[in-house]
């Protein structure tokens, strides 16, 4: 078969993502890579011992399509500790390909040719794909520096008859802030009485710092009625290789979710979801050490930075940490965050995520990268020092 006008792109405009091209960078380089948003020390070993446990238990064949029943009960258990609510693992819990499946299969189920679906800029790169894939329009709201806050009267602007969809991302990767209870309250009272659905990608939903405690749509006495609430534990148990992640929601909404999800993945590897299962069922505090974990790497990160010119507002929640370098000198100051990320990979050897691509139209002028702390310590305190001694040159 040939195409004499070359193969007709569904996403003519997506390349590959950021992400991806910076880790190969930093790996030609020879770069610190605090870029890409992977943990680059070993998991629990009590956990990688139970894959060898599941794998001899002989959990090698399809699991049910919806997660086996171990880790869905393991689940509704570790919900319950975190003080949500009683979520039923037939009708309301479904297992998915990491996180971003979930979100992949939960758009595809309510987005129809011609809906409307709002997401917040910078946006996780996953949504706005999905999205046009469906045949919806993916209509971006900007958030903007230094504080990220979603303007809610721009959100009831944004709004038309064809709305089906709005997508939050709480803790937000990459402004790595945290929504209130007053966001999610606002977001009830812009989809009441209209037929809105809401994503909340609440992935990091452990990773949350100083005090802070984590508002979520499950929770939330309207939003659960009509939200899909993704999780990885990719995130939660520094497995990101692992690809297990999960949708809470509820049964109307599991059931459309379920319809995709068993034509996409189908199902889950079944060894690793046994795995997480008996882990949660040997330790199941596992996931309450996390805030902790990456708020002491945070601090050491803002602490190693202190004097490199960096302007580091402490994360509120993610493992990510931003920094403004429109306090550098003029050399730096005055270049865009990709030529910036460039310098910084090229002449100090150290690898970040430029913000601009996470928006549809970057704010210009935004000198703003993203650093990753799921860093062992000795990639943290050689990558600050890298920064410090380069931007002390500058
Ligand atoms: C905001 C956000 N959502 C979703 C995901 C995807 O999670 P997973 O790796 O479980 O697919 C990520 C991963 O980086 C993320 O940062």
């Amino acid at each position: 078969m040939s195409f004499p006008q070359g193969l007709p792109s569904k996403l003519p405009d997506v390349g590959t993502t950021i992400f991806t091209v910076m880790s190969r960078r930093a790996a030609e380089q020879g770069a610190v890579n605090v870029g890409q948003g992977f943990p680059d020390y070993p998991i629990d070993p009590r956990l990688a011992a139970c894959v060898g446990d599941a794998v001899a238990a002989g959990f090698n064949q399809y699991a049910p399509m919806e997660g086996s029943v171990a880790l869905r009960t393991a689940i509704v258990a570790k919900i319950l500790a975190a003080g949500g609510r009683a979520v039923d693992p037939e009708t309301e819990l479904t297992v998915t390909c990491g996180g971003t499946e979930s979100i992949y299969s939960a758009i595809q189920a309510v987005v129809a040719h011609g809906d409307e679906a709002i997401v917040f800029d910078p946006a996780y790169d996953a949504y706005d794909p999905a999205i046009r894939l469906a045949g919806g329009r993916c209509i971006h709201i900007p958030l903007n520096a230094p504080d990220f806050r979603i303007d809610w009267q721009r959100v009831r602007a944004a709004l038309s008859d064809r709305t089906r969809l709005i997508v939050i991302n709480n803790p937000h990767n990459p402004a790595c802030t945290v929504a209130t209870a007053a966001d999610l309250d606002e977001l009830a009272a812009v989809v009441r009485d209209r037929p809105i659905t809401v994503i909340a990608d609440e992935v990091y939903e452990h990773v949350q710092y100083d005090g802070r405690a984590h508002q979520s749509v499950m929770n939330h006495p309207e939003l659960l009625h009509r939200s899909f609430a993704v999780y990885s534990f990719g995130k939660t148990l520094h497995i990101t290789g692992w690809r297990v992640g999960y949708c809470v929601a509820p049964p109307l909404l599991t059931r459309e979710l379920r319809k995709v999800h068993q034509f996409n993945a189908f199902s889950i590897a079944a060894p690793l979801q046994a795995a997480i299962a008996l882990y949660l069922q040997r330790h199941p505090d596992a996931w309450r050490t996390v805030a902790a974990f990456f708020s002491a790497k945070r601090d050491l990160l803002l602490a190693r930075l202190a004097g490199s010119g960096l302007t580091l507002p402490p994360a509120q929640g993610t493992y990510f940490q931003l920094a403004d370098y429109s306090g550098l000198g003029r050399g730096l100051a005055d270049c865009n965050d990709v030529q910036f990320t460039e310098r910084l990979i090229n002449e100090a050897g150290v690898a970040v995520i430029p913000l601009s691509p996470f928006y549809r139209e970057p704010p210009t002028g935004m000198r703003i990268v993203r650093l990753c702390v799921a860093k062992r310590d000795e990639t943290l305190m050689e990558a600050a020092a890298r920064i410090g001694a380069y931007t002390a040159g500058q």
